[in-house]
């Protein structure tokens, strides 16, 4: 064998070491995509990514009593959804999911403006609908249902 076969054999050898390793990438690439997409598509079929508020639940209580002008966290429906209360001016009781709707951050009741505010973005809410007033938030803030009982104030459920 002279030298030039010999370059030429070396060369294919190394053009079909690069077609097997790039079958292998190309396979490995096709197996974590797939796996990504079906890691994905479990998540959102059991509710990972949901929007924090959007479910109701059965009616619970969430505070003895709340004063005119004050307010009260708490979890609704799930333990992992934060919820603020509060009583306005003319002793309506509202309560919303206090995740903002930009990034996530919790909203904080204002006493003073009457008024709901998100500190990561400037973001304010409206206290008696949980639109939006002002900042970047895309979405209301979602309401839930509050009820007031002789024995407490309960969340949600549809029923006094
Ligand atoms: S997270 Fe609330 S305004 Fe950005």
């Amino acid at each position: 064998m002279n030298e030039e076969t010999r370059a030429r054999r070396h060369l294919l050898d190394r053009i079909r070491e690069d077609r097997l390793v790039t079958r292998r990438d190309y396979l490995r690439l096709l197996v974590t995509v797939s796996g990504g997409l079906l890691a994905g598509t479990i998540a959102v079929a059991s509710g990972i990514f949901r929007r924090h508020g959007t479910e109701t639940g059965a009616a619970r209580k969430v505070a003895d009593s709340v004063a005119t002008g004050e307010s009260f966290t708490f979890s609704y429906p799930g333990p992992d959804d934060p919820a603020i209360g509060m009583r306005l001016d003319d002793d309506s009781l509202v309560a919303y999911s206090s995740v903002c709707t930009h990034l996530a951050c919790a909203v904080l009741w204002i006493k003073e403006s009457g008024k709901l505010e998100c500190p990561c973005h400037n973001g304010v809410f409206d206290a008696r609908s949980g639109d939006v007033l002002a900042g970047p938030p895309p979405r209301p803030l979602p309401k839930i249902e509050l009820r007031e009982r002789s024995d407490g104030i309960y969340a949600g459920g549809g029923s006094a």
